[in-house]
């Protein structure tokens, strides 16, 4: 089966070489752990380094926002946007009342867009933002299969992030987010120290251990050699 590269250094030598083609993944974690910077990551070397067009939807902040944050790290992001390889879009979901309505059609939007660019990676960033609109655990987990699903039938390779409080157990906000994606990896922040664990991948034989991780100006790096204890995530 295809694996797609992770683009983030270290990581890829955990999970057998990569993400299944058209699988989902979701990044969880607590806030400023790293979600978004991973999330661009993924699309950024996956343009660079893969020449794969990818998109990356954002809810809650703003295009420009995500604009500053991939310049931060020096990425070229507009030469990929005009080359078509990178695309970023804000989806737009803001009344409680017409969620529903809205969210089938900002998920044809989507494919839309997956079509137009010929889209290989996808990132949804986060999860928990759109989240908060759905009344109920079993209505989230509903949306969120048919999201998946939908990405699943186009091929695309999905990262989606979702927010939690930080605990190491922690993988979800709303106790679904974990189950309907085919991997999890979690992403915590012990000042100062940072790390990521493959929680799952289906059909991977993942390494099972905490992985110290850094954030430095050339974007995330896993270190795949070294562990980090379970208690010191506590
Ligand atoms: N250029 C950089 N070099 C080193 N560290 C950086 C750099 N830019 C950001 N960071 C670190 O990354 C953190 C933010 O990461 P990110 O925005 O990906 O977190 P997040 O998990 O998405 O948080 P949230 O849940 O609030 O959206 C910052 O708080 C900062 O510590
Ligand atoms: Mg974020």
């Amino acid at each position: 089966m295809e694996r797609v590269p992770t683009g983030i250094p270290g990581l890829d030598d955990l999970i057998q070489g990569g993400f299944l083609q058209g699988s989902s993944v979701l990044v969880a974690g607590g806030s400023g752990c790293g979600k978004t910077i991973f999330s661009m990551q993924y699309i950024y070397k996956g343009a660079e380094l893969y020449n794969d067009p990818g998109i990356y939807i954002t809810i809650e902040e703003g295009v420009q926002n995500i604009w500053w944050n991939m310049t931060s790290f020096n990425w070229d992001i507009v030469k990929y946007q005009q080359q078509n390889l990178i695309k970023i879009y804000r989806m737009n979901l803001v009344n409680p009342e017409t969620f529903a309505k809205d969210f089938d059609a900002e998920i044809g939007r989507i494919k839309d867009m997956v079509k137009e660019i010929n889209a290989k990676r996808l990132v949804i960033d986060s999860t928990t933002s759109f989240a908060i609109f759905m009344s109920s655990q079993s209505d989230i987990r509903f949306n969120l299969f048919k999201l998946v699903d939908e990405m699943k039938k186009l091929g695309v390779t999905t990262v989606m992030t979702a927010e939690t409080f930080g605990g190491r157990d922690e993988f979800s906000r709303f106790g679904v987010e974990d189950f309907v994606t085919d991997g999890v990896i979690g992403l915590y922040f012990k000042p100062p120290m940072r790390a990521l664990l493959v929680k799952k991948m289906r059909g991977t034989a993942n390494d099972p251990r905490p992985h110290p991780m850094v954030i430095t100006s050339g974007g995330i790096q896993v270190d795949p050699n070294e562990q980090i204890l379970w208690d010191a995530l506590k």
